[in-house]
């Protein structure tokens, strides 16, 4: 895979602190998928398209979600945060031939997470979550965790989130639900 030319497609669509974010989410994953074992070839392009939509407009955002993930994302129009996950993973596949469903399910499902994620779903996710500029309650607990445990470090990142979210009135996504009552199950 050659880094260097989906270092310059992101630099093209994000700005600096975007394109930033997604080099570190990079490096954390990479740094996970040592220690997993994991396939680091697709850990590192999931990484770098992760973001790859999270600037394009509210309408683009609206337009692709409509057309091609008009059931997943129905209940969820208003809210961008969500959609530009599902419009990366479509990005990934239709502009740059990606067909590999692990890499798109890993982009598709880094915000939300979900119920029976793949490894290379587990870090990528995490890896967003606990990149080194990263800062909210209990994150270096979950850094620590994201070591030893990708399980552990996930339901207690989701249960951070879960409380934000409700202070904040915010919605919470049905997948993040279903992932963490698995993850109460298995860890
Ligand atoms: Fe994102
Ligand atoms: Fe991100």
């Amino acid at each position: 895979m050659n880094i260097d030319f989906f270092k310059k497609e992101l630099s093209d669509v994000l700005s600096k602190k975007r394109y930033e974010h997604s080099i570190r989410v990079l490096e954390t994953s990479l740094s996970l998928g040592k220690i997993y074992n994991a396939d680091l070839n697709k850990i590192a392009l999931a990484s770098l398209l992760h973001d790859y939509a999270k600037e394009f407009t509210r309408e683009k955002l609206l337009k692709i979600s409509k057309e091609h993930f008009k059931d997943e994302t129905k209940d969820y129009l208003t809210n961008v945060e969500i959609l530009h996950s599902y419009v990366a993973s479509y990005i990934a596949k239709e502009k740059f031939k990606i067909d590999d469903d692990e890499i798109l399910n890993a982009i598709k499902f880094h915000t939300t997470g979900r119920k029976n994620m793949s490894l290379i779903e587990k870090i990528v996710y995490i890896a967003d979550a606990i990149e080194p500029k990263r800062d909210y309650p209990h994150v270096e607990k979950i850094r620590d965790l994201a070591l030893v445990d990708l399980n552990k470090a996930i339901l207690l990142e989701v249960n951070k989130k879960i409380e934000y979210l409700i202070k904040g009135d915010y919605i919470i996504h049905v997948n993040s639900i279903e992932m963490r009552n698995w993850l109460l199950k298995i860890s």
